[in-house]
């Protein structure tokens, strides 16, 4: 996997008829709230930072009609109200406080409140200019989840196969993924990408580990044109979120870990990078993701409704439900929820 932004719109443009739909979303909310995984828990376990529609909240049954209910997304599709989330970024000093690690935009979309994320739709293999056939949207309800928040050791990440971090020397570094925290100082940040799997079993909208219901092709990759299991008939596009952590101010080598180990630590207490994990929430309105991936586009000439980053930082901002210092500003003694680096 090693893309460049560059190849990535080359084969873009070299398949007439394939979508590739990518924007930036502002960041809603940061705070301990997690509706798939500890639904109806006040505070949930571990911080993440959140954005999409508004009408994200603690609980979000799956019967809930995300669409009708938020009255903004801080998505530039702004018939997208789905919720995307991962948990935050920490570094940890020699005095073992624990600090915030702040967000940047991606290229192109400066002024995104708190950096927020870039969001992909791929409905084909981006190594392969003919597709292999149309891919379905999500159904009204749909959720899941990827990646393992236990995993601390290669062997347990291998069970997936795009979770991976960049280490940033500019805004354009795509280089070089790895499944764990880069191990020197990145410049510009580091760059989490995660990829979802894309195949669905066609029925279940939900699963009890949010992942069950879903499979990875039977080899290989999505980008790979791997086919999708028997027990997973459905193909699905491939959901890819990006988020950059600005490191910039945590560089210097007189604050990293005196035995030689990275300074970053996950909010739940992953200090490997190996636990690097997301959730996804359907909620666009209508038939309108699909009416899209059954077009030939690119980016945010993918047609749809679509709003400035003023109007999507206007829907930024939601009430935190959690109220609590998350050490945006401050040297914490410990990761909110009581977490450690281990
Ligand atoms: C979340 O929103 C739904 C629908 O508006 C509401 O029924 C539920 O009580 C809310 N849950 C919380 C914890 O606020
Ligand atoms: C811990 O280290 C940080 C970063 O060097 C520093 O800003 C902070 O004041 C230190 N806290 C204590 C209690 O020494």
């Amino acid at each position: 996997m090693h893309w460049t932004t560059s190849t990535l719109v080359a084969l873009a443009f070299a398949s007439p008829i394939s979508a590739l739909i990518r924007f930036q979303c502002s960041q809603l909310v940061v705070e301990r709230l997690d509706p798939l995984v500890t639904p109806g828990q006040v505070p949930s376990p571990h911080v993440h930072q959140i954005v999409g529609g508004n009408s994200f909240n603690a609980t979000m049954a799956p019967s809930k009609d995300m669409p009708g209910e938020s009255t903004c997304t801080t998505c530039q599709f702004s018939e997208d109200f789905s919720n995307y989330w991962t948990a935050i970024l920490y570094f940890r000093a020699r005095n073992g406080t624990y600090k915030r690690v702040p967000q940047r935009s991606n290229a192109g979309f400066d002024g995104t409140t708190g950096g927020g994320m870039t969001v992909y739709y791929m409905t084909d293999p981006l190594y392969d200019s003919q597709p292999k056939s149309k891919v379905s949207a999500f159904k009204p309800g749909f959720r899941m989840f990827v990646g393992d928040i236990n995993a601390r050791t290669k062997e347990q990440a291998a069970r997936f196969r795009q979770l991976t971090y960049t280490c940033m020397e500019n805004a354009g570094s795509r280089e070089h993924e790895v499944v764990h925290f880069p191990q020197k100082p990145c410049s510009y940040g580091i760059m989490t990408s995660v990829r979802f799997p894309t195949c669905w079993d066609g029925v279940n909208l939900d699963s009890p580990d949010h992942m069950a219901h879903m499979s990875y092709p039977e080899s290989g990759t999505f980008e790979s044109a791997g086919p999708c299991p028997s027990t997973h008939p459905v193909r699905v596009s491939q959901v890819l979120f990006e988020v950059i952590w600005d490191t910039s101010k945590f560089n210097d080598p007189a604050d990293w870990p005196e035995d030689g180990s990275q300074p970053f630590v996950w909010s739940f207490g992953d200090p490997t990078g190996y636990a690097n994990h997301a959730d996804y929430v359907f909620g666009w309105k209508d038939d309108s993701l699909q009416k899209i991936l059954d077009t030939s586009c690119y980016a945010t000439s993918c047609g749809g409704k679509q709003q400035s980053i003023a109007e999507m930082n206007k829907c930024a901002g939601l009430k935190k439900t959690v109220d609590e210092d998350i050490g945006e500003d401050t040297w914490l003694t410990q990761l909110p929820g009581g977490h450690a680096a281990e």
